[in-house]
């Protein structure tokens, strides 16, 4: 099979442990690492959550980066309130077997980027696009290697769920999600408009758990957590799972709509401090951007529970460590 290269670009945050646990379990991707960003909780936090994932989903071959802790200008904002203190909403988190790969997250997403053909590395952002607007100020050329990046991030008809015009990774950052914007970048966006449609129902979460893998109890464990603060704090039933959705787009692109169009961020505004401006009256085959305009929710969390039943895939750092009793011929 054919691997599409991958790079996570996250802030685990519950939603980001589900399109984690997506990701590790699907056979499609080569993933070449994760990188962490400040967002929902630190980059530490963040960074150390991504090795708690990898290490549940039996994947601690794939590197996992430390990126930005904080946004390009604003004082960093958090929403914790979403995820729980750590970020893994119920979940004691645990001191994982394995450290951060050395180096930035930033110089990863450029070496790794530059180091294949054009376009053929994808990059899913599911969290402040920090990381890779620096790794576009460092290296401007990444704009035309890159293959699709499928944000996670924006609001339109749906307004924003931190102000009423801005979604939380928009506002977090929006001088990165605007820089981001106008570099030329394949930007793919999944937006509120989208991800409120793919929504974790009570018997969504307990199809998960019957799975009884650990990668399901986990995604469950934090969909659990997501149920209980959204109705607390919103008032909804049933959670949007945001995260997952750019990475269920790059498995199966034909779950989402999207439409052709320009993406602006505002950047002056206090009172719209990240909108998304979504322009669709431009000429499709100009249009720089594409906006993701509905979602196959079924189909997304049948995605999620095939990744989750997959057996961990064989670390290949393991593997190489050949266990005592092998390697001596009958
Ligand atoms: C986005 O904000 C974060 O809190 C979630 O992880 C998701 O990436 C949703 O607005
Ligand atoms: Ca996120």
């Amino acid at each position: 099979m054919n691997q599409q290269p991958l790079i996570i670009d996250c802030d685990p945050g519950v939603d980001d442990a589900v399109a984690l646990m997506l990701a590790f379990g699907s056979d499609a991707f080569e993933l070449l690492a994760i990188t962490a960003v400040g967002g929902n909780v630190p980059v530490v936090k963040t960074a150390r959550n991504a090795r708690i994932l990898r290490q549940i989903a039996g994947r601690e071959e794939v590197p996992v980066f430390m990126g930005a802790d904080r946004p390009l200008r604003r004082e960093p904002a958090g929403a914790g309130e979403f995820h729980g203190a750590e970020g893994l909403g119920d979940m004691t988190p645990f001191e994982p077997g394995a450290p951060c790969a050395n180096g930035h997250a930033v110089d990863a997403i450029i070496d790794l980027v530059m180091g294949r053909p054009a376009k053929s590395v994808a990059l899913a952002v599911l969290g402040p696009l920090t990381n890779l607007a620096l790794a576009l100020r460092k290296e401007p050329a990444l704009a035309d290697r890159l293959g699709p990046v499928a944000v996670m991030g924006g609001a339109r008809s749906e307004g924003g769920n931190i102000t009423a015009s801005a979604e939380f990774n928009i506002w977090a950052d929006p001088e990165a999600a605007a820089e981001v914007l106008a570099t030329g970048c394949d930007v793919v966006m999944f937006g509120l408009d989208a991800t409120h449609q793919v929504r974790a129902a009570g018997a969504r979460i307990a199809a998960l758990e019957a799975l009884g893998t650990p990668s399901a109890d986990a995604a469950a464990s934090m969909m659990r957590f997501s149920q209980r603060v959204e109705k607390e704090i919103v008032g909804w039933d049933a959670p949007p799972v945001h995260d997952p959705c750019p990475v269920a787009w790059l498995l199966k692109p034909a779950l989402f709509e999207l439409q052709p169009c320009r993406i602006e961020v505002e950047t002056h505004s206090e009172l719209t401090r990240g909108h998304t401006a979504v322009e669709f009256r431009v000429d499709p085959a100009m249009a720089p951007h594409r906006w993701a305009v509905s979602a196959d929710a079924d189909g997304v969390f049948a995605l999620i529970g095939e990744a989750c039943l997959r057996p961990a895939a064989p670390s290949t750092t393991l593997r190489a460590v050949p266990l005592p009793h092998e390697g001596g011929g009958k």
